[in-house]
């Protein structure tokens, strides 16, 4: 059986895309599957976790036994999360958030026109950010899809967004990223490179990011 290392705590999770709509049919969304978040939720719970899930757009059935939300926008998730945020011990922002929304939703179907159509968009909220401002007692966990100059950028995230811990993943390397059932990633704090994993399943990512987490929360050093 798994240790119980987070009997008696609270982790949140969001998981999957969100989705920004233009009009009553059509949206932008991104590749993000949901198995990150899904497989960080069920590790959570394995772990002793009471856990909440706040699912996105997702391509995977949602997890049995775990307490689950739906959401489509960035804005519906950042409710959400916001809800849970006082009786959080531990966040995990693995969801893909649109950084950008249509300026204007359409109440109606768009009609097709003779010119080419610009659409104009907005900013969004950031959630991590916002949640990194309003830290108190929570351990806040970041997730970064990087292409290119990883390091740098995880690097500027984790002190940017006040993360306690921040996953990068390389989401140009193979098995690594949206989509797959398996994961490649570095974890960082602010001090710089906590742990390099090697290619593994989101399973075993999940467990042992938590377990740095549990480590950290209860003052012990795990790794
Ligand atoms: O769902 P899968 O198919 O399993 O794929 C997993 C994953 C690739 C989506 C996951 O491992 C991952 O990298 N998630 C973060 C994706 C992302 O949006 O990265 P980012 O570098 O753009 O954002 C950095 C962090 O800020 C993330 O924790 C993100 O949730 C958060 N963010 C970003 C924008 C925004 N408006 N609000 C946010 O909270």
């Amino acid at each position: 059986a798994m240790r119980q290392l987070l009997a008696g705590r609270k982790v949140t999770v969001t998981a999957g895309g969100t989705i920004e709509r233009i009009d009553p049919v059509r949206y932008i969304t991104n590749d993000s599957s949901g198995k990150m978040g899904i497989a960080v939720a069920r590790a959570a719970h394995a772990m002793g976790a009471e856990v909440r899930l706040i699912a996105g757009s997702i391509q995977v059935p949602l997890p049995e036994g775990i307490d689950t939300v739906q959401v489509q926008s960035a804005q519906d998730m950042y409710e959400a999360v916001l809800g849970e945020w006082n009786h959080t011990d531990i966040m995990v922002q693995t969801a893909a958030v649109a950084d950008y929304r249509p300026k204007t939703v359409h109440a109606t179907k768009m009609k097709k026109k003779d010119d080419d159509l610009v659409l104009e968009l907005e900013k969004t909220v950031d959630i991590l950010e916002s949640l990194g401002q309003r830290k108190q007692h929570q351990f806040l966990i970041g997730f970064a899809a990087e292409t290119n100059n990883v390091d740098e950028y995880a690097m500027d995230k984790v002190k940017r967004k006040n993360c306690d811990l921040l996953v990068a993943n390389d989401v140009t390397k193979a098995g690594a990223g949206f989509g797959t059932d398996t994961n490649k990633v570095q974890i960082y704090d602010a001090g710089g490179l906590v742990e390099d994993l090697p290619l593994m399943s989101k399973d075993e990512v999940a467990f042992q990011l938590l377990q740095i987490a549990a480590g950290r929360l209860n003052g012990v050093s795990a790794s």
